[in-house]
């Protein structure tokens, strides 16, 4: 925040086209598009969004940039509406597809900055849903340092058949199921015809909501951004909000720096830990705090996974899903209990102009009498976060493990290696996934995938087989937020850069170990050095292209995964 004049400054980029004579050429665009000579005064707000048809996640976003954009309007601000790439985790195929899932984020935050810095905006709203869009959104956010909101589209109603409620993981397990003959034709088709009903982003605490829920949390959404459902009526009611909220944030020269603080990110984590969030998080948080210019490591988010206990029982390890949050106070109710225990850091600023425990003293009180989804802290349903950072011989720099305390904290076993997610579809099919193995996917990583695939289908379909409890998984892929069971992702370093998952042979022992935190390859050192001795880099997989230019730039997952840092 500075003490500048405010009232002059409020256009203080879009006036370099406006108010300046020696762009006569940007002045006639403008006149061009529809403004007015009114409206040459005012402050200009882009309006960002990943609205395109094609998915549910965003097939409704670009209606809701309308309802923004009225809001803008209405407190004498100019909104311009722009859009950018988005890429659905849900339609992406494990060996093709989702190599664009990851990069995708970082395409979305460097289309949000360029378009906001080249036509000099004075704010921007980004109006996103799915998984990479938010924290693409954020990154754009941060490195821009501009007022800035973030409108979530809002989390998916459940679909239903037979009685039972389903979403998008419902579909992947009916695989397992007819993998294993546990399921007729026609029920599975029932399953995949009924999981999806409409508008919003995956129903569980996956990683859409575990990202929406925590940047509100952080201070960059309006409270209950991340609690209205994609076709609640609150939904359009927060996008029309926005408009005044842009207006104070601009009169009081609120910007991201402000607000993304290293308090802010503890917040959000905090977060991400009591609700049981993906894993994710965890490389898009690193990647946060690098765009807001913050240190934040992997032993951070540990201790705040220490301190923080497992509070709700959601979806995908719990019952309840997002659209049941809402009635129970939603997310300012989760926020309001943990500061009244000290575990919120209040002094915080926010996209309202008030700090967070402003902004708490109106929201609803948690009724631990009514509602079974968010647990007190004298009963948890685990007394720490459930993501834990995990070291040792196998991922010397750190690998992130989901332990909900359900799967067990210790796992023993012998590998199997796949060189792709795609093969354990057909061992599995095959019934060659056996009790006791340790499967481990390599060459899946941000430069040897490329891009960090998220093994949701082999974990599903794994789960769909019965064999969610007799298996573990690590890879240097990820997960996505929808996976349960015993996994370790983000293995570091990845197999392509020649971490030791690329030494690992079939039938060696590996032990996960939740409580130690360590991932151990029971191969003596001189047999490891002896198989690096031959290890051969593979060919990357791409060379030129998006991809190409992906592997030359992307960080470990250790790192977040950025592409913007020498
Ligand atoms: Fe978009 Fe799940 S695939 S939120």
């Amino acid at each position: 925040m500075t003490s500048d004049s405010p009232q002059t400054e409020l256009n203080r980029f879009s006036r370099i086209l406006t108010q300046q004579m020696d762009n006569p050429a940007a002045k006639a665009m403008l006149y061009g598009v529809g403004l007015t000579s009114e409206d040459m005064q005012k402050p200009q707000i882009g309006i960002a969004s990943t609205g395109y048809e094609g998915n549910t996640c965003n097939m409704h976003l670009n209606g809701l940039s309308v309802y923004v954009k009225q809001g803008i309007q209405a407190n004498g601000l100019v909104g311009l509406i722009f859009n950018t790439i988005g890429v659905s985790d849900g339609m992406t195929n494990g060996n093709d597809g989702m190599r664009y899932s990851l990069p995708s984020r970082d395409l979305i935050a460097d289309s949000i900055e360029s378009v906001v810095a080249a036509q000099w905006y004075d704010g921007v709203v980004t109006v996103v849903g799915c998984d990479k869009n938010m924290p693409g959104a954020v990154m754009a956010m941060a490195r821009l340092d501009r007022p800035g909101i973030m409108v979530y589209g809002g989390t998916i109603r459940s679909g239903h058949y037979k009685g039972q409620k389903l979403d998008i993981v419902s579909a992947f397990e009916a695989l397992g199921k007819k993998y294993a003959g546990n399921i007729s034709d026609e029920d599975y088709e029932g399953v995949i015809k009924n999981s999806i009903p409409g508008a919003g982003a995956c129903g569980g605490m996956y990683t859409a909501n575990t990202m929406a829920s925590s940047i509100e949390a952080m201070g960059l959404s309006l409270p209950f951004s991340s609690s209205y459902p994609a076709t609640h009526e609150g939904k359009q009611e927060e996008c029309k909000k926005i408009g005044a909220a842009m207006r104070r944030l601009l009169e009081l020269n609120i910007t991201p720096a402000d607000i993304i603080t290293k308090q802010s990110l503890e917040n959000a984590l905090t977060i991400v830990m009591a609700l049981g969030g993906s894993t994710n998080a965890v490389l898009h948080y690193l990647a946060i705090a690098r765009a807001a210019g913050l240190t934040l490591s992997l032993d951070e988010i540990q201790a705040i996974s220490d301190r923080t206990p497992l509070l709700a029982d959601l979806k995908p390890s719990g019952k309840y899903y997002m659209e049941d949050m809402l009635a129970i106070g939603g997310v300012p109710a989760v926020m309001k209990y943990l500061y009244q225990q000290g575990m919120i850091h209040g002094e915080c600023m926010t996209v309202t102009g008030k700090t967070v425990a402003e902004n708490l003293a109106e929201a609803p009180d948690l009724d631990f009498e009514a509602q079974k989804i968010v647990f007190p802290l004298s009963q948890p349903i685990k007394k720490t976060g459930h993501i834990q950072i995990l070291r040792g011989n196998l991922a010397p720099t750190g690998s992130v493990a989901k332990i909900t305390g359900k799967e067990g904290e210790r796992f023993e076993g012998t590998a199997k290696v796949f060189e792709q997610e795609g093969d354990i579809i057909v061992a599995l099919s095959k019934g060659e996934i056996l009790p006791g193995q340790v499967l481990v996917i390599r060459n899946a990583g941000p430069k040897g995938g490329p891009g960090m695939s998220e093994m949701l289908k082999p974990t599903s379909a794994i789960m769909g087989a019965g064999l969610g409890d007799k298996v573990a998984l690590i890879t240097d892929g990820r997960f996505s937020g929808g996976t349960h069971g015993f996994v370790v992702g983000h293995v570091t370093p990845e197999a392509f850069e020649g971490g030791p998952i690329a030494l690992v042979k079939d039938g060696d022992l590996i032990t996960l170990d939740a409580v130690g935190r360590e991932l151990t390859l029971h191969v003596s050192d001189e047999e490891l050095a002896e198989r690096r001795s031959h290890w051969v880099q593979p060919q990357p997989r791409f060379t030129k292209g998006t991809l190409g230019k992906y592997i030359r730039n992307v960080k470990s997952a250790s790192e977040g995964c950025v592409t913007d840092e020498a």
